[in-house]
């Protein structure tokens, strides 16, 4: 077993030996200090590296994007973008039925910026399209209704021509759409033992900067790093006990894809992804994750001793190409990401044995497959033959339709496809069916390998307007990247019945995203106080009736 405490990089020299603190050593030296005692800070002393930063949470307001100075290696200044100060931005915590109301803020230097909230099905006027950035000195509000089950979502810059700078230097934070109670009723972690961890690489060793400056060879391949960044900490460590711990992984590295694992081998359980719990509790070793990508995993630390450490790694694989190439960072590396410390014993052991799953769409509902040809042509990277071009729209789909889109990689490179304003249910790789843990639940980003052709269910919200389908690669994404357009449908056909003392309205699924009004006078009009439920094949609402005239009608939410 590999569980030496490991220095995965070189230790930077630390000027003053006060750095190694963290700030709540300090804060605990500064109570010390006051009561007159001398109090040696062990854990910071204890591991190299430097403590697990975690995002802080966002207190509502207004997110401003603007540049800062951070100190990412303890002494050291790193210009990059911030959003309210930090980066990754502070985390954003919704509740299934809130909304998300705020106010993005642009002040950087002379850039445009747009926030996409990257797996919320938010109405187009706030989804974050490209063409929506607004130039340096200007704002716009934001009011989403958080209508999708418990998720880790994110947000991060989607200017046009601009995404991957952005994202590169700092301008991405986390989205959790959250039910604790529903958590706890499930047995799973929840509070401390619920961890956020926002992966990304960077080029640190020479620099230790943010400077986004790819050369024609990574505008190809991608903008690798070569270390990887935990919540923004570089050589991160976090202490942990011997129990089951749940983490939230981000891959939010603009090109690398993660095999993540540990240094032990250990087996880890996957429990959720892009939209939510997938229903499975499923052990693995390792599993990929690509940009853009989510997964929730329980760890059990049991096993390890007090004093005993195993690192979380993104592990070696093979590429096919590029054969030769600049000497750099490489798509396939082995990474160290985070070293995990028992420094106590006990803690929860228990995993659950199963976890509720969402209802997947069935792809007979389908009415219509689309393909997508991902290629190369005159070294520009095409969909369709195309690059993106914002001023087209390259398709149109009803609102709450579900079609078969079928990826065909003809390139050497990996291309995460993501949509925006639908999500997808992985149907085959290659003509099998899809079983890798990064397949499964409802995604909304799909690792498209080399050579390899992926098949997926879509199905879209109920939200009509403009969206784009790109590659998550964020060296391809201004041009891999189609419009397509959700046309508002006409509402699904109402109908009633007296059940006994019961009214019963209905309407047949899988029509998404119609929510159920009731009015007495057809002028003031509410939404119906409990949600439908899915019979069979249709959505049935229910509620005594009263003899007094009543009148129902579908919105779009
Ligand atoms: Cu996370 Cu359109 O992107
Ligand atoms: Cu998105
Ligand atoms: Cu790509």
């Amino acid at each position: 077993m590999d569980t030496v405490c490991a220095v995965p990089f070189p230790r930077r020299p630390t000027p003053d030996p006060d750095a190694a603190f963290n700030r709540r050593d300090w804060l605990k030296l500064g109570a010390a200090g006051a009561a007159g005692l001398v109090l040696v800070p062990s854990r910071a002393w204890a591991h190299p590296g430097n403590e697990l930063r975690l995002p802080p949470l966002w207190a509502g307001g207004h997110l401003t994007t603007a540049p800062a100075n951070l100190e990412i290696w303890p002494g050291t200044i790193t210009p990059a973008l911030a959003i309210n100060g930090v980066s990754p931005g502070p985390t954003l915590r919704l509740r299934p039925g809130e909304r998300l109301a705020t106010t993005v803020v642009n002040q950087l230097a002379g850039e445009n910026l747009v926030l996409h909230w990257h797996g919320l099905l938010a109405p187009a006027a706030f989804d974050g399209h490209p063409g929506q950035a607004v130039a340096p000195g200007q704002s716009y509000a934001v009011d989403i209704p958080i209508r999708q089950a418990p998720a880790t979502c994110w947000y991060h810059a989607h200017t046009q021509g601009a995404t991957a700078s952005q994202v590169y230097r700092g301008l991405a934070g986390l989205l959790l759409i959250e039910d604790p109670d529903r958590d706890a009723a499930l047995g799973l972690p929840t509070g401390d033992r619920d961890v956020p961890l926002v992966l990304r690489d960077w080029k640190s060793n020479t620099t230790s900067s943010l400077t986004y400056a790819p050369t024609m060879f990574e505008h190809m391949w991608g903008y690798l790093g070569n270390t990887m960044l935990v919540n923004g900490t570089p050589q991160a460590w976090f202490a942990v006990d011997q129990g089951v711990w749940r983490f939230r992984l981000l891959n939010a590295c603009n090109a690398r894809v993660l095999r993540l694992g540990f240094s032990d081998d250990r087996t880890f359980h996957v429990i959720g992804s892009d939209a939510g719990l997938t229903g499975l509790v499923e052990p693995v070793t390792a599993f990929d994750l690509a940009p853009g990508q989510r997964a929730e995993i329980l760890v059990s630390f049991a096993g390890l001793p007090v004093g005993g450490a195993v690192v979380l790694r993104s592990l070696a694989f093979p590429i096919v190409a590029p054969l030769a190439g600049p000497a750099g960072p490489r798509q396939g590396d082995a990474l160290d990401i985070l070293t995990f410390h028992v420094d106590r014993a006990g803690g929860p052991t228990a995993l659950p044995s199963s976890l509720p799953g969402p209802v997947l769409t069935d792809p007979a509902e389908s009415r219509r497959t689309r393909t997508f040809n991902l290629g190369v042509v005159n070294a520009t990277l095409t969909i369709n033959g195309l690059t993106y071009d914002a001023n087209r729209v390259d398709f149109s789909v009803p609102a709450g339709e579900v079609e078969i889109w079928e990826f065909v990689n003809g390139t050497t490179n990996y291309h995460p496809m993501h949509a925006h304003g639908a999500h997808f249910r992985v149907l085959t790789r290659n003509g099998v069916a899809a079983v890798l843990p990064a397949d499964r639940g409802w995604r909304d980003t799909v690792l498209v390998y080399p050579s390899e052709t992926v098949r997926v269910a879509v199905r879209f919200g109920g939200r009509a307007g403009l969206f784009v389908l790109h590659c998550h690669n964020l060296e391809h994404e201004h041009e891999m990247m189609q419009n397509f357009s959700v046309t508002t449908p006409t509402p699904p056909r109402l109908e009633s019945r007296r059940e006994g003392p019961d009214l019963v309205v209905s309407w047949p699924a899988p029509a998404d995203g119609w929510g159920l009004e009731t009015s007495a006078d057809l002028r003031t009009w509410s939404a119906a106080a409990t949600p439908p439920l899915r019979v069979g094949t249709r959505f049935e609402w229910r509620a005594a009736a009263t003899g007094a005239a009543r009148f129902y009608r579908l919105v779009l939410e």
